[in-house]
Order: structure tokens, then sequence, then C-alpha cells
């Protein structure tokens, strides 16, 4: 009943009364429902102050697509001549109409925006409760995450004057019902103390242990990932972004390099922190994500200087935190960007709105435009995405399942490795099968018939694009020995091998990867990678997806081998 009557009212106020200029009226510019999982909670007080942000039309998001395409496919004569960060600025920067009309709209409410990315897309205002009903003719008040209790303040629909409708692409957070991520990554981690069993060392054997217990050594083995620290270690940055206060310890990286990796004793991360982001060196504080993506980054990417980007929750908005991490790193300076930023957080692809999830994809796209390669995991509840859940459509990742990402699936076992059943993996409802996996997702698709049909989208993006060991891997954590289980495995050490390959390209005078998947799909980077064909990822009462010869929404294209990919990227 009062779901329904606070609809009614942003109905009615919709219809011109909140309108200040008096000659434009309002329309809803995005409405939605109460997911399941959250409930209303009553009221908000209208003095309270809330932070919302405006996403405005990028002026050329079509013409940055091709270009980002252009530079990402080795097929094309511009193959890897990255735009700079200004270049894309101007594709993305919102029109001189844009701004005005936003501007006028704005500053008739008396209310006054700050740009915070820096091609000026977009704006940030801080205002009361009662002015920000009255601007969006609304009715925010406050909803409860049942299962977490956290509450926030939302509202079921929102409206603008239209002669802005059509230069705005969302005020945010308004109609987003996300659930926070609990235990950090929100993806499966097995704990299990256990005692430190290090492999022995070989490059051409990978050890029978290596089938219980992941070691960076059976890393080493089974994807040839060089012990030789790189060169070029100043233009060349691994990024670890880390979230919901998720903090890397480097008494717990210390102590992992002393038992895994000896040789690489001393070694340790920047750190850069924004929205509030700390790193607080507690033992008992350490983050179990953090200090794993931390500790496997270090540990295969030896000599590539990582920097562990701390994202805090000034703006409490997961969301608006990885918007922010896209912003923060499209505004360093080259010094301290990154060639490559891998993550081990995302959400389920429902519990964003499309409008949010196309703006962080192309995000996403500028990153890669300017040479960086995006890695994220793929989930760890099979076809029902992030974790095991109860589903009766298979529910994609996010952001995965952004053409512009590259998402990591998992894998098990020693050769011939297997799927995860964990693995996250299926099709994207809000974006579909881009170009460069067309043949392959025809194929998988063609492959299994009508099986599972109308469990998931025949259009979508699939994914994952390709995989990396998931399942009981050895690291440290609050000073003891533990296993983790997941994607968020698999990603920082696919990522880590990429920053590899970009140390070689480096030291031999080329440009960096950035956006992988046009080669990693194109004939070269496929032959590179181990294709896994066995496997599957149960998850909605099924029994997921099978692994196949080709790609599949189970491993994607498979498993990465060094000496491969150094070929294939020309060395
Ligand atoms: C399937 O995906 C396409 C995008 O590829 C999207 O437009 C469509 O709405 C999706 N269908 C469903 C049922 O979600």
């Amino acid at each position: 009943m009062r779901l329904i009557s606070l609809l009614h009212l942003a109905a009615v106020l919709s219809g011109g009364n909140a309108n200040p200029l008096g000659r434009d009226a309002m329309v809803v510019h995005e409405s939605g429902a109460v997911p399941s999982g959250f409930s209303h909670a009553g009221p908000v007080s209208p003095s309270q102050e809330i932070t919302l942000r405006i996403a405005l039309v990028q002026s050329d998001i079509a013409g940055l697509q091709e270009k980002t395409y252009a530079v990402s496919d080795p097929a094309n004569a511009l193959y890897r001549q990255h735009l700079t960060p200004e270049e894309v600025a101007e594709y993305v920067k919102p029109s001189s109409e844009t701004i005005s009309a936003v501007n006028e709209w704005l500053s008739g409410n008396d209310i006054a925006a700050k740009s915070i990315s820096p091609a000026g897309d977009m704006l940030q205002i801080s205002l009361s409760v009662s002015k920000a009903d009255e601007l969006l003719a609304t009715q925010f008040s406050l909803f409860t995450h049942v299962a977490s209790g956290t509450t926030n303040i939302r509202t079921l629909a929102y409206s603008v004057p239209a002669s802005v409708q059509n230069h705005i692409q969302f005020v945010h957070p308004t109609i987003a019902f996300v659930p926070p991520l609990t235990s950090g990554p929100g993806f499966t981690v097995v704990h299990r103390k256990r005692e430190a069993t290090p492999t022995a060392r070989s490059s051409d054997e990978v050890p029978e242990s290596c089938a219980n217990s992941v070691t960076p050594a059976c890393l080493q083995a089974l994807y040839g990932f060089p012990t030789a620290k790189a060169t070029n270690s100043a233009a060349n940055i691994l990024a670890v972004s880390g979230y919901i206060d998720q903090w890397a310890n480097s008494d717990d990286l210390a102590e992992f390099l002393s038992i895994f990796l000896p040789e690489l004793e001393g070694s340790s991360f920047n750190l850069q922190t924004l929205d509030g982001g700390e790193n607080i060196q507690t033992l008992s504080e350490a983050g179990d994500e953090a200090d794993f993506d931390v500790e496997y980054a270090i540990g295969m990417a030896p000599g590539v200087p990582v920097t562990f980007i701390s994202v805090g929750d000034d703006f409490f908005d997961d969301a608006g935190g990885f918007l922010d991490t896209v912003n923060f790193i499209l505004a360093e300076p080259a010094a301290t960007r990154p060639t490559v930023l891998t993550t081990s957080y995302g959400f389920n692809e429902d519990e964003l709105p499309a409008s949010v999830l196309v703006e962080m994809c192309n995000a996403y796209m500028q990153l890669g435009a300017i040479g960086i390669s995006v890695l994220f995991a793929s989930g760890d509840g099979g076809v029902s995405g992030l974790q095991p859940t109860e589903c009766t459509t298979f529910v994609p990742s996010a952001p995965g399942g952004c053409p512009f990402v590259t998402s990591v699936g998992g894998t098990t076992g020693v050769p011939p490795e297997v799927g995860a059943s964990l693995s996250g993996g299926g099709f994207s409802n809000v974006f579909t099968t881009p170009e460069y996996q067309i043949g392959d997702v025809a194929a998988y698709l063609a492959s299994i018939g009508n099986e599972y049909s109308g469990l998931y989208n025949v259009s979508g993006r699939g994914l994952p694009d390709v995989s990396a060991q998931a399942i009981d891997v050895e690291f440290i954590w609050m000073g003891e020995l533990f296993f983790f289980t997941g994607t968020s495995c698999s990603t920082p050490i696919f990522a880590s091998m990429v920053s590899l390959l970009n140390d070689r390209l480096i030291a031999a005078g080329k440009p960096v990867l950035g956006f992988l998947n046009p080669f990693l799909y194109s004939p070269l980077g496929r032959a590179a990678l181990t294709d896994i064909t066995v496997g599957n990822n149960p998850g909605c009462g099924t029994d997921g997806f099978f692994a196949r010869t080709g790609w599949d929404p189970v491993t994607g294209l498979g498993t990465p081998n060094f000496e491969l990919l150094l070929a294939a990227v020309g060395l």
C-alpha cells in the first residue's frame, strides 16, 4: 500500500507543480520498483543533506567507441595507437547546449554543481532532501536492504524538465537499489588455516600438489609466468582497486613473499586513496580480498610496480565508487596512471539500472582507449551470478558484461585444467554481443540448441572472456596461511600476466596492450590461450553451462600461457 501511494505521489508531482521556471513541463526520466530484498522504511527528514551525481549526455560516445575498437584490434592499422586522456575527453565532454541547458536548470533552482570528471560529463550536487524532492519532482524516502539492515535514501521515480531530458543520462543514486557488498568482495571465500607447503619450483612440470593447493610456484609452472623481474617499472603500473574498507596489509605481504617468493622480499605497493579511502595497517583489520590481490599482483608480476587504490565510502554508493575510480585514473598524470586495472568486486547486472551500467561501461571504454587493460572477476555463483542465489533465470554479473571489460572466470586442477563450478558465466541482458565474439557466441549457442531457452539472453554479450585458477589458492591473511577461493583469485593472476606482457612490449619500444578483448579473440590471441573443455557452472537449479572446445560461458577462451602470449603480441 505504502509503495503504491508513493508512486502515485511521484506521478502527481511530475505533473508540473514543481517547475520553478514555469515554462517547461517535468517529465519522468527514470522509474523503477522496489526489488525483492528491500523494503520501504518510512520518510526521510526533509532537512537531511544528500549528494547526487548527474551524468550528462556525452558528445560523441559512438565516435569514441569506434576509435577504441580501432586502437584495440590487431587487424586495424591503428592498433595500440592509444589516445591521450585529452583526446578521450573531446569525445565524452558534453556539448555546449547540454552544459547550458543543465546549468540553467540548476541555477534556476539555486543549486551549485561541481564537475567531478575530467571531461565535465559528471556533475555533483549536494542539497537537502526537500530541495531534491522539488528539483526532481519526487519524494525521496528511506529504504532498507533487509538482509544487511543498511538503509539508503532512494525514490521510485524522478522527473526533470523537458528542456533538459535529452541532456541527462541519469541522476544517481535515485532509483538504484544495490545490495551492499558483503564480506568484501561479494565473492566466495573459503578460509582454511593450514601448514605452508611451498611447492618445488619447476618451469615445465606442474607439481601434483597444485591439484589441491595452488601456490605462486604452481602458477609459474602452469602458465609459464617468468620469475625474472620486470625491467620497465616506471611506465608500467598494475593497479589493484579495493572497496568497502578492505585494506591491504604490508606485514601480510611481507610474510607471503618470505614463504613463497623469498627473492621478492622487500617488494611493496604504492597506495592511492579516493572518496575518503584508507589503508589501515592493524593486522586484525586486513582485508582478505585486498591482501590476496596485492600479494598475487606483486608475487606473479615481479618488478612491476603495484598500486593499491583504496576507494572509501564518502559517496556511499557502490556504483559511484566504481565510476569515481575511473574518473580518478583519467585525471592522473601519466607517471602514476596504471596500464592494467584489476578488480575483484562486482554486482549482479540486475542490481543496477541499465543507465548506470551503460555509463560505467563507457567509463571502462575510456580507460581502454588510453591504453589501460581493465579486468573484472566474473562472479562465483556459476550461472546465478556473483554468488549462489535462488533464481528463476540466469543472472549475469556486472561490470563484466560490459564489452570493454575483460571478464575473468575460474578453473581448477592440474593439466588438463577444468572449469571451476563456481565460475560466473552467461550472457548480458544489457549489452549486445560485441563483434569480436559474435562467431564464438553463435557457435556456442548452436551447440546447446534449445537447452535453457528463456533462461538467458541469446543476443547478450557472453562472459567470461578468459579464466585462471580459482580454487584453494594459498595466501597470507592476518598473519596466517589461508586458502582463497573464487574468481577473485583468477583476476589478479591474469592481470599480472598482462602486466608482464606490457613490460616486455615497453622494453621492445612498443605500446602496451590496452583494451584486451579484440586481441584475445583474434586468431593469434586465442591460440595463445589454453582452451578449457571440461567443467560446468551450476546455478538457478540447473547444471549451468558446459565448457566445450572453443569459447564457452564457463571458462571463456581459456587460461594464459606466457610464452605463447609473448609470441602473439609479436615478441
Ligand atoms: C536481451 O539483451 C538485449 C541486449 O543485447 C536487450 O536489449 C534485451 O532487453 C534483453 N532481453 C531481456 C529479456 O532482458
